[in-house]
């Protein structure tokens, strides 16, 4: 795959219609998985799971949660992305202790020790907010997953079209400590969806980006 990044980031979109006859082989969602797990979070505590389904009869069921959208039944693999309810401290323990055994390190070092202080106080913040740096978290996620596919040559769509609560209810997602932030499904695009054979909008680069310089800002 040498494939230049414009040209897969042109070639990918969100797909609205997906070919329910093709499945991802397992090499292709190992490979999906083994990016997706590379993906970088703030203090790299990585507080977020990835649930897989492929199950035909439990898509089926989560399609009237995400308002009846096809894609659901007809992926090939969906992916929901969750968020850790609420950070405790043995989330810290458990990052202090894998960086430790990773790097070789005493967990008793003064730069372990200030990691995990580093990390206690980042989270001390209100419920509110807390909550929106975790989903944050999830949509970095979300864009490395989108972009992986696009150099895998593996058609998705990310979706935030469901009720969150009502999945998370219905998955058990709360008693395993986790919320529903977002799901993506993979899969082959069908021939016959329109949206594939449209035009890309996004507005131009001059709007979108601005070069600033110190000579820029007003005194
Ligand atoms: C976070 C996020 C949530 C989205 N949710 C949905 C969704 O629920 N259903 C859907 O069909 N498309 C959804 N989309 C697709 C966007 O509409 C689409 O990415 C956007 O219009 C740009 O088009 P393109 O991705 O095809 O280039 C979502 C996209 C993002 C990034």
């Amino acid at each position: 795959m040498n494939k230049d990044i414009i040209s897969a980031l042109e070639w990918r979109y969100a797909v609205k219609k997906f070919d329910a006859t093709k499945k991802l082989s397992d090499i292709q969602i190992d490979r999906i998985l083994d990016g997706l797990r590379l993906t970088a979070t703030s203090m790299g505590m990585q507080l977020m799971k990835f649930i897989v389904i492929t199950d035909p009869m439990l898509k089926e069921k989560i399609q009237p949660i995400a308002f009846g959208q096809t894609q659901i039944t007809d992926c090939s693999h969906l992916i929901v992305l969750c968020r850790t309810t609420e950070p405790k401290q043995q989330h810290i323990e458990d990052i202090i202790e894998l960086t430790a055994q990773k790097r070789n390190m005493e967990k008793n070092t003064k730069q372990l020790i200030g990691y995990g202080e580093m990390m206690k106080y980042a989270l001390h913040m209100p419920r509110q907010e807390q909550i929106n740096w975790l989903e944050n978290q999830v949509y970095l996620a979300m864009g490395n997953l989108l972009t992986i596919c696009a150099v895998e040559e593996v058609d998705c769509c990310p979706m935030e079209g469901f009720n969150k609560s009502q999945l998370d209810d219905f998955l058990g997602l709360p008693e395993k400590g986790l919320n529903s932030v977002l799901m993506c499904t993979l899969g082959y695009r069908a021939d016959d969806d329109k949206y594939g054979h449209l035009s890309k909008i996004r507005r131009n680069k001059e709007d979108l980006v601005e070069k600033l310089s110190l000579q820029d800002i007003p005194v």
